[in-house]
């Protein structure tokens, strides 16, 4: 398959230079935004993100699916299933609009609605969950509008900007998006 085609974007496979797009895009992220995307890593160089998207090309790993979302014909994003569990047929999935002029564009919502429509009918999985800071409120908007269910909230389950925050996991059933 070629892409999973949404109503404006695209999902495809990363190519080498959407590993300097996205680095490029990271050079403009504010301290909100790195709180929000749980960046504890220390500043990277793009010759390291590239080793290590060589090193990933070199040996795939079953349990992801990365893809990047292509809008207006140029890479604006990326969203991934990822440990994803065979046996009960259940992923993780993380989104990402790399940069604020990109977002609020309906882009997110777009890649998210493909990204399950083909886990749930191509991949044939049962059940997409995901955990997200309750005040990353542009996150939890784009979940509930597909659909997800607050399942629970974990208590001061992680540790972001210097206090311990809250978690919300959210979750979704084959059924419920397919309905
Ligand atoms: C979360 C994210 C992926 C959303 O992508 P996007 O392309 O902006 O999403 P959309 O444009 O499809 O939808 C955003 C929704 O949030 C709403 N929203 C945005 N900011 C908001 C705010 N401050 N208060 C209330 N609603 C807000 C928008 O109005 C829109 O809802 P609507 O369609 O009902 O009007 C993007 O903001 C992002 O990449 N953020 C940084 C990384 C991140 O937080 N990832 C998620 C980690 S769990």
């Amino acid at each position: 398959m070629a892409w999973i085609a949404g109503e404006r974007v695209i999902l495809r496979a990363w190519e080498r230079d959407d590993v300097q797009a996205r680095w490029e895009a990271d050079q403009t992220a504010d301290p909100t935004e790195v709180r929000l995307r749980d960046w504890h890593e220390p500043p990277r160089s793009l010759a390291s993100r590239e080793q290590e998207f060589d090193a990933a090309l070199a040996e795939p790993d079953d349990t992801t699916v990365a893809l990047i979302i292509e809008a207006e014909g140029r890479a604006v994003g990326d969203v991934n299933l990822f440990e994803i569990d065979v046996r009960n047929r259940r992923a993780s999935i993380g989104l990402s609009v790399w940069r604020q002029d990109d977002r609020n564009k309906g882009y997110g919502t777009d890649a998210m609605r493909a990204m399950l429509g083909w886990a749930f009918r191509e991949y044939n999985l049962h059940r997409v969950e995901l955990s997200v800071d309750p005040s990353n409120v542009a996150a939890v908007r784009v979940y509930e509008k597909l659909g997800f269910v607050h399942e629970g909230r974990r208590r001061e389950a992680h540790y972001s900007g210097g206090v311990f925050i809250d978690d919300v996991m959210m979750g979704l059933l084959r059924p419920e998006f397919l309905e």
